[in-house]
């Protein structure tokens, strides 16, 4: 299939279409390049022996987005470009609703258009909020608890809504839980620009002395050691994820038509100790510690049933923790500051 990947430079973009190209698809990046290098795009030639066509465009500039898809003739749509850090979200609402939902309206209303309502969406288990009880399945409530949580809900809306007034769109929500890690060869990965948010890239950043200590953010949570536990799922296994639901919503079962929802996870909860001590054996070094309060709007406990996406797309998630974090490490050992030095 011809794929239009937006985000296509970013983390888990770059990702997704080295899995397309991998799959046998074709595959063009629109990226505007705010959260990402173009670098990116030929760490994926390298990568996969074949070049992506890649064109700079913000979701934003809908004649210019329009005027891609009219001459695209593509089969389909993955749709990953947004802003994606909870903390900055709170302080920024309106660059993230509008960069969310906005950009995602801009992209639908252009789909619509040219005829093209084949989308698989990049969604977030941030729209659970605090879950009520773990594994949490596609059922479960939503209720988010931050702007970009409730961004990614209002997409989801958006696509339902549309879904129902038109039976020819065929939508897949992917509900990401916590990906990390980077391509086993080392080429695709986070662009961390300055300091990491998120606890991987954190340790990643301990481990090369660019950070003085592992930030433990609470060590009194109802669990086990009393830190925070995750479903990390490995960057990879969530990329060909993302092949398999387009490859399903472009058969023809029933799964073919109308909006579906997967959760993306391993179905396995990891501690913040526990991903602690994963890096710490895949760098081969022990990294200092220090317990801090709890993050503001963090929550103790959240990880998936994945049995859905097992079941629907055929696919599961094949890595494990030490995994995530070798390939993690390998990547952030290779590029310390990113594709900009690597
Ligand atoms: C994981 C755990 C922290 C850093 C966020 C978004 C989510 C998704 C992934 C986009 C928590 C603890 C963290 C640190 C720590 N992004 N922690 N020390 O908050 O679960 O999810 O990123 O889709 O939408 O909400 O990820 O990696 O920030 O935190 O103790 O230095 O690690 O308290 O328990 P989070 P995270």
């Amino acid at each position: 299939m011809r794929v239009l990947a937006t985000g296509g430079a970013g983390y888990i973009g770059s990702h997704v279409v080295a899995a397309l190209l991998e799959a046998g698809h074709e595959a063009t990046v629109v990226d505007n390049f705010s959260n990402s290098s173009p670098l990116a795009v030929a760490s994926i030639a390298e990568l996969c022996g074949h070049r992506p066509q890649c064109v700079e465009l913000d979701l934003l500039d809908v004649d210019a987005l329009e005027a891609l898809l009219q001459g695209g003739d593509f089969d389909g749509v993955i749709h990953l470009a947004g802003l994606k850090a909870v903390g900055e979200s709170v302080a920024q609402p309106l660059r993230y609703y509008e960069a969310n939902l906005c950009g995602s309206l801009n992209l639908c209303r252009a789909m619509q258009r040219v005829g093209l309502r084949r989308l698989v969406f990049s969604s977030s288990a941030t729209v659970y909020g605090e879950p009520q009880s773990v594994p949490v399945t596609e059922d479960a409530p939503t209720g988010a608890t931050n702007p970009y949580g409730w961004s990614k809900y209002m997409v989801e809306q958006l696509l339902r809504d549309i879904a129902t007034a038109d039976a020819g769109w065929h939508t897949a929500l992917l509900r990401y839980f916590n990906p990390v890690g980077a391509h086993p060869s080392g080429r695709l990965g986070e662009e961390t620009r300055g300091e990491a948010a998120n606890l991987m890239p954190r340790l990643a950043q301990v481990a090369t002395g660019r950070l003085p200590n592992a930030t433990i953010y609470g060590d009194d949570y109802p669990t086990p050691d009393g830190t925070g536990i995750r479903d990390y799922i490995h960057v990879w296994d969530l990329a060909i994820a993302h092949v398999r639901a387009l490859e399903v919503l472009a058969g023809d079962t029933a799964l073919s038509a109308g909006v579906h929802t997967w959760n993306l996870g391993t179905g396995r909860g990891y501690s913040v100790r526990e991903v602690i001590a994963a890096f710490e054996q895949a760098c081969s070094r022990s990294l200092p510690q220090q317990v801090l309060p709890r993050r503001p709007g963090d929550i103790a406990a959240i990880y998936a049933d994945p049995s859905r996406a097992e079941r629907d797309l055929g696919w599961r998630a094949k890595r494990d923790l030490v995994q995530m974090a070798q390939d993690h490490w390998r990547w952030q050992q290779g590029h310390p500051a990113g594709y900009e030095d690597g």
